[in-house]
This record gives structure tokens, sequence and C-alpha cells, in this order.
């Protein structure tokens, strides 16, 4: 049929014999939906909504979420809250991509041995992290998690955040020379207490400075790792958005 029939029969003889054309006509086909989905995206001038209240960690907080990821806390802990009424109703609001935005890389995680930790800024006092961090049995009697008591006696190395901060900046986290310069004196301001934070604020909108570790001039590992734990999900107002919303 194919051989005698129509001149479109014959001509498609040509795929039906030669197995390279045919490999070349699937993956032709088959690249047709990838280039629909993938090549606006490289157009989009942002596929993450902008979220008003967002702005890069402090010099600070980022030294913390340094610790979090070389202590490897992510293997427990997710920060990711889902859209499903039982996650939300625990947590809270659900994340929002913007939340993660400055991440890198990204603290998702994809086991939950511990709770998620996306909105845990503001819910415990920092003195429970202490305790918590030297000790979980101390304060949570079944708890399964590990003990980290040489983050509190241990002194934050803070040569590298600037480095650090410049690393980020390539990478698309806003920070400026600015911020990149003052970045060790806004380490100490945020956590000491009577520092002077007048620079620390204006460049990081909602930054809370205190002496997180309750050890006063001195800047422990703990006083970082509080600090991020006690940033993580309050940067969003969601009364804002809620309200807008008319959600509850
Ligand atoms: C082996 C798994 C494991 C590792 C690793 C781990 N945790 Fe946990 N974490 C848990 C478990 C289980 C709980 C719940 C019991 C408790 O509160 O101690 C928990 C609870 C917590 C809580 C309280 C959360 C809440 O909402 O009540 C915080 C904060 C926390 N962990 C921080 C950390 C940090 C920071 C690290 C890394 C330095 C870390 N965890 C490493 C298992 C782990």
């Amino acid at each position: 049929m194919a051989t005698q029939g129509s001149s479109f029969w014959s001509k498609h003889a040509i795929f039906e014999k030669h197995s390279y054309w045919l490999t070349i006509g699937i993956l032709f086909v088959v690249s047709i939906g990838g280039i629909v989905e993938i090549a606006p995206l490289f157009y989009l001038k942002n596929t993450i909504e902008k979220v008003e209240g967002m702005r890069p960690y402090t010099p600070l907080e980022l030294a913390g979420r340094n610790i979090y990821v070389r202590e490897g806390c992510y293997n427990c802990h997710s920060q990711m809250i889902r859209p499903l009424r039982d996650e939300v109703e625990r947590y809270g609001h659900y994340s929002l991509a913007a939340e993660s935005m400055y991440d890198h890389p990204f603290q998702w995680g994809s086991k939950r041995t511990g709770p998620d930790l996306a909105r845990v800024g503001g819910k415990y006092s920092d003195q429970w992290h202490l305790e918590h961090l030297k000790n979980p049995r101390a304060v949570v009697p079944a708890s399964i998690m590990p003990a980290y008591p040489w983050l509190a006696k241990t002194r934050l190395n803070t040569k590298h955040i600037a480095e650090d901060m410049r690393v980020l900046s390539i990478m698309g986290v806003p920070y400026t020379e600015e911020m990149i310069e003052a970045a060790e004196a806004d380490l100490k301001a945020q956590a000491t207490t009577d520092a002077d934070t007048e620079g620390l604020d204006s460049r990081y909108p909602k930054a809370v400075a205190r002496d997180f570790a309750g050890n006063g001039d001195k800047v422990t590992e703990a006083d970082a790792l509080i600090a991020y734990l006690q940033m993580l999900g309050t940067l969003v107002d969601f009364k804002l958005y809620d309200n807008q919303a008319n959600v509850r």
C-alpha cells in the first residue's frame, strides 16, 4: 500500500525504512513539547513572584544558616510547608517560592524526622533554643534529636562572611558593596546588646539585634544559629495578605 499509494505515504516510507530518519523525526516531535514549556522561562523577567518583606539574610543569619548546613540539620528538618490542610494547621501559612529565593542551596529538605522549621521563628524563646541545642532532652524529654553542645562554646568564625556574601551576590542575591563592606560590623552589632544597630536596620529591615545565646560580647556559633532560627518564616507579614484575600 505504502509504496503504490499517494505521494504522502511514499514519503512516509522514508521513516519506516530508515531508523536514522525515524530517530531524528522522533526527537523533533518530542522536542516541541519541551520547547513550548521551557523556552518562555528564558524570556520571563522573573519566575518567582516578588513578595513584600523578603530581604537577603543579615551576615549573622547567614553565618547561622551556614552552621545549619554544616551540621546537616536538613537531614531531619524540612523548610517547606506544603499547601495541605494538615500542614497549614500545624505549621502556619504554606511556604511561598519567594521565601527561599535567597537560599543557595535551598533547604526545602526531603525528610521530616523532626518538624518542619520554615516558620519556627518566634515560636520559642532564645533560651529554649540554647538549651535545646545543648541537650534536646532537657526541654523535650522524648526527643531523639542529637545534641550540639559545642555550638555554645565555639566562637563564630567571621573571617569569610564578606566573601560568602560576595559569592551569593554573583548568584543573584542583592547584596550591595556597602553591605559586604559592613559585613563583620553588622554581624557583631546584631549579636551583642548595646551595639549601634542603625546601619544594620537600614540595610536589613526587620533585623532583630540581641544577645541570642546570652553570652555578652562573645559571638558564638549558637548566637548565629539561633538568630537564623528566630528569623525563619518571620519576614513576610501574612496578616497583610490574609486580610486582603479575606481568608480566615
Ligand atoms: C536525627 C534527626 C535530627 C537532626 C539531625 C536535627 N534535629 Fe532538630 N529535631 C529532631 C526531632 C525528632 C525534633 C522533635 C523533638 C524535639 O523538639 O527535640 C526536633 C526538633 C527541633 C526543633 C523544634 C521544632 C519545633 O517546632 O518544635 C528545632 C528548632 C530544631 N529541631 C532545630 C535543629 C537544628 C538547628 C539542627 C541542626 C543543628 C537539628 N535540629 C538537627 C530531629 C533532628
